[in-house]
């Protein structure tokens, strides 16, 4: 798997550039995308680096900087000069081992570009470009070489000076939590934000800036720069010391990415972040399993059952099989079970959990025996509350734990201060904890759902056990907070999904969850909506949230127990960042089709031109009923099949706050 198909190297162009002519201030050098759409320009400027961007002529982005400052050493933003250009061309296709489509093309022109100080200490740095079809990334390296061995880079000057006051939407530049509502609104109005931050520069023109391949370096944020108008700097996430990143020769930064489209679909179907990460480095993938899965879980949220021991404990043995009935009944592979083992009256408090003793009303034996026999996988729970010395400590022990009982998904969390007290959870040290994690779970056969995690930057490609994390608002803020309002999941998928999968546990039909006493707490969706979310929202793990009792006896949820989380092919559709979206998957030769809207109710006419030519196909349709709305009648909805074919037209009417979910077979091809 993940192996690489018919690999075309198309020529290694060595420019070593003439003496002479590197000593001139201003050289450029431009690398175009296959298609000849997207230009990338490396500049030169009075000795200083610069990159700049165009998109069919049109400027997107100035000449940006480029370069180091560091805590000792003098920095690297000046004085240089082009010692030598390298291009090349690269088109393959490779396979995934689960995603949203199977075979992914990895084709670009790059350029290396070295650059060597015209003074002492003539220190080197070199720069990567790729410019692919659906955008460009560059890297800096800091290759090995006498004058620099060890350093604390200060910052990291690269800008990104756009050439518009574009559209964007983006979150906070948080150094913990991406778990924030976006905003949309002139990039003028940006004051920091986390990546992805998307934009909007022209009708048929979308950009999105994020990084790729997020190894031992700290997370990018974006902060306004105050003195060139449209202009974002990155700001790396600190050591609690104010070093960025502490590192030696040879050094390579993260990709940093612009994804481009004409359409807003196009992002969502781009392969950047994937394409720019390393191939699968496990040999055996085949315990790689994407499945769905339910949860000891939303009953604490709605604080109807405790994670600690106690009247209402939710990990007890019954409740477990309990839960292990229902997902063995309605074919559900997964179960997922938190507050099973003790330290949850010390949450957030210093080694409060040794991770492997369970409650004593929890007979985890008993428990995975009798989960075992009725087909069910357990997805175990290691919360830290952020006490991650102690999580590194414990982990062969946990992690061997789980091997041992065959227990091969972890969900873990870091909800809480990271300890020691001044490291975020987005800086070095923990980009760095987060991959001990992945390596380790790796060595044990364990798949990972990272609540709390650091932002995914493609590295699933690297390894596919790496399934999904959170970094998300998700479902259960409508447990306890004000909310996420309607609109919430129609930016998602521009925004945080274009990073990676996410664990945003879509699936509440009980919206109100009256009994649980907290009348200001509701889910702001129609349940068709809920059921759309499956098909919009990519997580190979992917969860059915409510409690069995709400799924019980309700027709809606077989579009559950029927959807794939793992796709052969994604078509994302018509869509307004903000508004509504329509995102079409294959798994085998089912469809599935996905439709959401914010708090308007609309209708759109989609084309289904995804369908295989020739097929009938009976499309079963789950809708908003005629009066559905999701603040007074959201639990409407109608159930109806109709015989379609490719050409044909599907009438979609949303309520406000609405969705339709479509689940499309045809028996011609046998597949139901
Ligand atoms: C926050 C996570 O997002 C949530 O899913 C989990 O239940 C709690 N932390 C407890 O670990
Ligand atoms: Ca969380």
């Amino acid at each position: 798997m993940n192996r690489a198909i018919g690999t075309i190297l198309l020529g290694v162009i060595l420019m070593a550039a003439p003496a002479d002519a590197t000593r001139a201030a201003n050289v450029h050098h431009d690398t175009y995308s296959p298609d000849g759409s997207i230009r990338v320009r490396f500049l030169l400027e009075g000795g200083r680096p610069r990159f700049s961007a165009s998109v069919d002529g049109a400027v997107i982005l100035n000449p940006s900087p480029l370069g180091f400052r560091f805590r000792h050493e003098s920095p690297l933003v000046d004085m240089f000069k082009v010692t030598r250009v390298e291009s090349r061309s690269f088109d393959e296709t490779w396979e995934q081992v689960w995603g949203e489509d199977r075979f992914v093309r990895d084709n670009y022109n790059e350029l290396l570009v070295t650059l060597r100080e015209t003074d002492t200490p003539h220190r080197e740095m070199e720069f990567v470009f790729r410019v692919f079809d659906d955008g460009f990334a560059f890297r800096a390296i800091l290759p090995e070489q006498p004058n620099l061995g060890s350093f604390e880079i200060m910052s990291e000057e690269t800008a990104f000076r756009f050439a518009g006051d574009y559209t964007a939407w983006w979150i906070p530049g948080d150094y913990d939590s991406y778990e924030h509502l976006y905003r949309e609104g002139p990039l003028s109005e940006v004051v920091t934000a986390n990546t992805p931050v998307t934009m909007k520069a022209a009708a048929d023109l979308y950009l999105s800036v994020h990084e790729a391949n997020l190894t031992d370096y700290a997370g990018m944020t974006l902060a306004r720069d105050g003195s060139v108008p449209n202009a974002l700097l990155c700001q790396l996430v600190p050591w609690p010391d104010g070093a960025k990143v502490k590192a030696s020769t040879p050094m390579v930064t993260p990709w940093r990415t612009v994804q481009i489209g004409r359409r807003p679909g196009d992002l969502v179907e781009s392969h950047l972040i994937l394409n720019l990460n390393e191939p699968c480095v496990l040999e055996d993938t085949s315990w790689i399993t994407p499945m769905k899965y339910v949860g000891i879980w939303w009953g604490m949220h709605i604080g109807k059952e405790t994670w600690t021991k106690g009247p209402n404990h939710g990990a007890t043995t019954e409740n477990a099989k309990r839960y292990v009935d229902f997902a063995s009944a309605h074919g559900i592979p997964g179960l997922l079970i938190e507050g099973w083992n003790t330290g949850w009256e010390g949450w957030g408090r210093e080694n409060a959990y040794d991770f492997v003793t369970p409650y004593d009303d929890f007979d985890i034996y008993e428990v995975v025996r009798y989960a075992t026999d009725h087909g069910v996988s357990i997805i175990g729970h290691h919360e830290t509350g952020g006490d991650v010395p102690s999580y590194e400590q414990a982990l062969d022990v946990a992690f061997a734990l789980y091997e041992r009982l065959g227990i091969r998904a972890v969900k873990t969390g870091y909800a809480g201060s990271i300890f020691p007290r001044g490291h975020h959870h987005h800086g070095q040290r923990m980009v760095n904890h987060y991959r001990t994690v992945v390596e380790k779970a790796a060595r044990y056969g364990i798949m990972l759902d990272v609540h709390e995690p650091i932002k995914p930057t493609g590295i699933r490609r690297t390894y596919p056990h790496m399934m999904t994390r959170e970094g998300v608002r998700g479902m259960e803020y409508n447990a306890w907070s004000e909310g996420n309002p309607p609109e919430h999941t129609t930016i998602l998928p521009f925004t945080r999904m274009l990073a990676g999968p996410l664990d945003y546990t879509p699936g509440i039909f009980d919206v109100f969850f009256e009994e649980s006493n907290r009348p200001e707490n509701r889910v702001r969706t129609t349940i068709a909506k809920q059921l759309a979310l499956y098909v919009v929202l990519m997580s190979p793990l992917q969860m059915a949230a409510d409690l069995p009792e709400n799924y019980e006896g309700n027709a809606a949820f077989r579009f559950i127990e029927v959807v794939p989380c793992d796709w052969d092919e994604t078509r994302a559709l018509d869509a307004e960042i903000g508004d509504y979206l329509s995102i079409a998957r294959r798994s085998g030769r089912d469809w599935f089709l996905g439709t959401i809207t914010d708090e308007e109710g609309r209708r759109l006419e989609i084309p289904l031109d995804f369908l295989e030519e020739g097929l009938e196909y009976h499309a079963l349709i789950y809708e908003d009923a005629e009066d559905a709305h999701w603040e007074t009648n959201p639990t409407a909805v109608t159930i109806r099949e109709i015989l379609v074919r490719r050409g044909d037209v599907l009438d979609v009417r949303l309520a406000p706050g609405g969705g339709q979910a479509v689940w499309f077979t045809s028996p011609e091809a046998g597949t139901r």
